[in-house]
């Protein structure tokens, strides 16, 4: 019965950098660099609190969106730190780390034929999940502006059928980031059209000598973005598999359902 699985599924490989990892096993003192793992453990006071919560009891069913607790922390963390305000009710959902938020953000905006714009090289992890959707990943080349996805080269690879520019910014694998007056090109590019934006900012506390700034922060942007993040990085969580997503509540609405 094997023909009876989802094809869209069915065309898909699993990602090189799995495959890679896995080859790792059999080396035991090679220095792995292929998945994003921080080099320190998770802080205590998380796992203290962590065993803390388990003892409460704080092991059932939460709601589709997550815990009101961590839905109003993460809003805090956002408008403290870059200056943007979602509000916990109705425009934050809390994933199955990063991954899950992407799944659930392009499941929400993409059908069969549509194109997702992404800079290459890119995170391993987008392809497959945009093409699950049926939708096509238009790769754009950056090794012309030094690795990083400009407005320019957006507007070269617009078409009918674009649907979302994924921005990751610091972007994985080659470390960039857009810079303020890059994304304000890209914001004024893209605020009139109806094409949605999705901002991977996983990395977003591993900025060193800057601050990171969000395209939902440019004009008109907010209303479009689906901001990606989570703790896997900023807090060496990993294994936990919390993420989330920040965007305006007609999309939220939607991604919520998904999200289970
Ligand atoms: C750019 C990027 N986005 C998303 C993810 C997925 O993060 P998570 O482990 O929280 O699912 C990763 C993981 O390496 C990543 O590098």
């Amino acid at each position: 019965m094997e023909h009876l699985l989802y094809k869209n599924l069915k065309k898909l490989e699993i990602s090189g950098i799995r495959k890679f990892t896995n080859m790792l096993v059999d080396y035991p003192n090679a220095i792995n660099l292929t998945i994003g793992q921080p080099d320190f453990p998770t802080p205590t006071h998380i796992k203290e609190k962590a065993k803390w919560a388990i003892d409460q009891n704080y092991t059932s069913y939460t709601p589709n969106a997550g815990i009101i607790e961590l839905r109003d922390a993460i809003s805090k963390f956002y408008e403290n730190q870059y200056g943007l305000t979602y509000q916990p009710q109705d425009e934050i959902v809390v994933t199955h780390g990063a991954s899950g938020a992407l799944n659930i953000a392009l499941r929400t905006i993409l059908e069969e034929g549509c194109e997702v714009i992404l800079s290459a090289p890119a995170y391993p992890g987008y392809t497959p999940l945009i093409q699950l959707c049926g939708a096509i990943p238009v790769l754009v080349d950056t090794k012309s502006t030094d690795f990083v996805l400009t407005a320019e080269l957006i507007e070269q690879h617009l078409s009918e059928k674009t649907r979302c520019v994924l921005l990751p910014s610091p972007c994985n694998p080659v470390g960039t980031i857009i810079e303020d007056a890059e994304l304000q090109k890209i914001a004024a590019l893209l605020k009139e059209k109806e094409i949605f934006i999705i901002s991977d900012e996983i990395y977003s506390e591993l900025i060193y000598e800057k601050k990171h700034k969000s395209i939902a922060s440019y004009d008109g942007m907010q209303h479009k973005t689906i901001v990606i993040n989570g703790v896997s990085k900023s807090h060496s969580m990993t294994g936990w598999r919390i993420g989330y997503t920040l965007a305006p509540s007609y999309i939220t609405k939607e991604m919520t359902k998904l999200n289970n």
